[in-house]
């Protein structure tokens, strides 16, 4: 099976948003993190941004050994000469070299012709791969790029020196056949050119994983994600989703990844206490709710196998427990099940007089606290007749009138 290489640009494309910024300090904690979690290769900063970020970039350079360091670079000499300043320290170094490759970009933004950006690109993939001994190549806007243009500008690429070529859906506009289908195209162009295609999504329309996952169907061996999906706008295409959905649906992908599945709830929150942006509740594999049950009917079958409703277990990704959530729509299994979690097993009727009286409160309450929880469970075994709390009261009076349920 094919390996996907995890490109986490965390520190680059996802540090670059609003409310995100970290300290070197803090970059080199998470770099560690990632480099322990298994990410293949860590963007660590742009170096020609800022003095800071060029020192950030150091550090990182400097303390990571496994995974490889990436510094990202416009096509550029002084860029470039930035980054490579950046990675001296690395023991994996790789320049990242881009240029937009839209007529949007170039009329709007560069104020160049295709014929200049095509010759810059190749000059400064070639001066980077002089100098490094990995460059990488993207094209800007590479999904609202003319495909025959973006063709050439590959081949350009891969001609100078890079051998790994990632055309980003960067502003998020691509839909998963769209996108699958221009890897499929260049990667036809390059074939046999030994060069690793790279998917780099935008999450504008809420597609950058399922775009991600296109692109590997067709033939992408490189994802760039960040961690919790923080990124520009609305982010990149997140690292623990897509890390996730390779080890659920190996079969469907057949590729595999490096990532240590159950380092990601450990990194996720790593990010969360640096930058002090928690991730929403609802959040796909690392939000609060994503391994959280309240409706009774699914309590019920998670009690009785797990599978039932849920397709990885907590455990697997370093996520503390499952939760049984006691809400409005909670069973009397649950209850039970919580109650003896709590150190206060309650059964029979003691156990249905409780029910009722947690089921008044979520009525009324949005949530019931364990708090809450406990109280009611020690003022039921409180008032119950002697032999009640753990149901013979009941059993027996069941019995009597002729059997059990
Ligand atoms: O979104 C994008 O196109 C980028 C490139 C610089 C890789 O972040
Ligand atoms: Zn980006």
């Amino acid at each position: 099976m094919d390996t996907l290489r995890i490109f986490d640009t965390t520190l680059r494309d996802g540090e670059q948003s609003p409310g995100f910024s970290m300290t070197p300090e803090e970059k080199i904690r998470l770099a560690e993190q990632l480099d322990e979690m298994g990410a293949d290769v860590i963007e660590a900063g742009f170096p020609i941004a800022s003095a800071g970020d060029l020192d950030a970039v150091r550090a990182v350079a400097g303390r990571v050994r496994r995974a490889r360091v990436a510094a990202l670079a416009r096509a550029a000499q002084a860029d470039v000469d930035a980054a490579l300043r950046g990675l001296e320290p690395a023991a994996r170094p790789r320049v990242h070299v881009f240029l937009a490759t839209s007529d949007i970009h170039l009329e709007h933004k560069l104020r160049m012709s295709r014929g200049q950006a095509l010759d810059q690109i190749a000059r400064m993939v070639r001066y980077a791969r002089e100098r490094a001994p990995e460059v990488e190549f993207s094209a800007e806007d590479a999904s609202r790029s003319d495909p025959e243009y973006l063709a050439e500008v590959a081949l350009a690429a891969v001609e100078a020196g890079a051998t790994i070529i990632n055309l980003p859906d960067t502003v998020g506009y691509s839909t998963p056949e769209e996108y699958g289908a221009m890897f499929r195209r260049i990667a036809e162009k390059l074939a046999g050119r030994g060069v690793v295609l790279s998917a780099h999504c935008h999450n504008d329309l809420g597609l950058a994983v399922a775009n991600s996952l296109a692109a590997v169907a067709a033939g992408a061996r490189q994802v760039e994600c960040t961690i919790n999906g923080i990124g520009e706008r609305a982010g990149n295409a997140s690292l623990e989703e897509l890390a996730v959905a390779i080890a659920v649906r190996s079969e469907r992908f057949g590729v595999r990844t490096n990532v240590k599945l159950e380092k990601i709830y450990a990194t996720s929150r790593l990010l969360t206490e640096i930058t002090g942006v928690a991730v929403p509740p609802n959040k796909a594999v690392v939000g609060a709710n994503a391994f959280a049950h309240e409706a009774g009917i699914h309590q019920d079958g998670i009690l009785k196998n797990p599978l039932t409703y849920e397709i990885i277990s907590p455990e697997a990704l370093g996520v503390p427990a499952r939760r049984l959530v006691i809400g409005k729509h909670s069973g009397r299994n649950a209850l039970r099940a919580r109650f003896e979690e709590l150190g206060c097993p309650l059964e029979g009727e003691t156990l249905q007089d409780a029910y009722r009286e947690v089921m008044e409160l979520a009525d009324r309450a949005k949530t019931v606290s364990d708090r809450d929880l406990l109280r009611i469970a020690i003022r039921a075994r409180r008032i119950a007749p002697p032999g009640a709390v753990h149901g013979e009261a009941a059993e027996a009076k069941q019995a009597a009138a002729g059997g059990m349920a």
